[in-house]
């Protein structure tokens, strides 16, 4: 069997993704129940950490050993990778260790190259241009809040960035609309809108984007390594918060959610995060769920 990757959404077909989404919800409740489930005993996953990380070291961590086996953190720090070692040769190396190799880097291209020369499993925990992980997570927990995403409207507030592009490849292959409200110069990177953009609408104005959607996305201004941009995308990204006046114009029931870490008071307002209609925590806490379902899927194993 060819070794299958998860670099973007693109890698999965659409019935795959929503076989991973019901399978995710399912792994909650075996853990919920305290079922012991181990099919991948034995195995290893290598993370490579390129950039800083909460939930997604740790719940790739904790989800390899529920699943029965372990996972080894990797810096660049203290590896030949952060000394100029060629990724394809850590590819090569790697590939002769461990059952599938999670990595965190900037640019895409990285983690495309790392997959090229792997003999086993390739994520991408979050490149530049991609986060898929996270939209794994964020579709589960719309659906098991509201049930089926297909054929709802969601409004991305914010920048275009790394989790915009995957909410948009998730727009095409679980079916719903997605707006973007972002300031001018800020919109998605021009290859991925036109590959990527046939359910994506740019609507800068962030009222008009938000009036009657069923789920309210943002992130950050300044995503890791846009750092040194932070003052100037404050200033730019000001009208673009989410807040309570925002929120009324989307559906009385529609969801919140931010793939965290958040600034309350910038992006998101301390009243939307923390209210009602905020199912931030669910998010994280399904990052978990649905990384053990993608290793299930991906890593081969007997079945138990
Ligand atoms: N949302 C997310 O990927 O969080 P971390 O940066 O903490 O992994
Ligand atoms: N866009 C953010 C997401 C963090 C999980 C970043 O890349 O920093």
């Amino acid at each position: 069997m060819p070794v299958r990757h998860f670099l973007t959404l693109a890698d999965l077909s659409r019935d795959e993704l929503n076989s991973l989404i019901t399978r995710a919800t399912e792994l909650k409740s075996l853990q919920r129940r305290n079922v012991i489930h181990e099919p991948l005993k034995n195995k290893v996953l290598a993370m490579v950490f390129e950039k800083s990380s909460t939930r997604t070291r740790v719940s790739f961590e904790a989800g390899m050993i529920q699943l029965g086996g372990g996972a080894i953190f990797l810096s660049p720090r203290d590896t030949q990778l952060g000394r100029g070692e060629p990724v394809a040769d850590t590819a090569r190396v790697l590939s002769r260790m461990v059952d599938a190799i999670m990595i965190r880097t900037f640019a895409h291209d990285t983690v495309v190259e790392l997959a090229e020369y792997a003999d086993v499993p390739v994520i991408n925990a979050l490149t530049d241009d991609h986060h898929p992980c996270q939209l794994l997570a964020d579709i589960q927990t719309y659906v098991e809040h509201r049930g089926s995403i297909e054929g709802k409207t969601v409004t991305w507030v914010g920048d275009g960035n790394n989790m915009c592009h995957s909410y948009m490849q998730a727009a095409q292959q679980f079916g719903f609309k997605l707006n973007i409200a972002c300031p001018e110069a800020y919109e998605p990177k021009v290859d991925i809108m036109s590959a990527w953009g046939n359910n994506s609408e740019v609507i800068h104005d962030p009222a008009t984007a938000c009036k009657n959607v069923d789920l309210v996305v943002t992130d950050v201004w300044a995503s890791m390594g846009q750092e040194g941009e932070a003052d100037d995308r404050n200033k730019v990204f000001k009208p673009y918060q989410v807040n309570a006046e925002l929120m009324a114009h989307a559906k009385s029931d529609a969801l919140f959610m931010h793939c965290l870490p958040a600034h309350r008071g910038e992006e998101i307002s301390a009243e939307v995060i923390d209210g009602s209609q905020s199912v931030v925590w669910d998010e994280a806490g399904n990052r978990l769920h649905a990384q053990k379902a993608l290793l299930e899927f991906l890593i081969p194993h007997t079945k138990n």
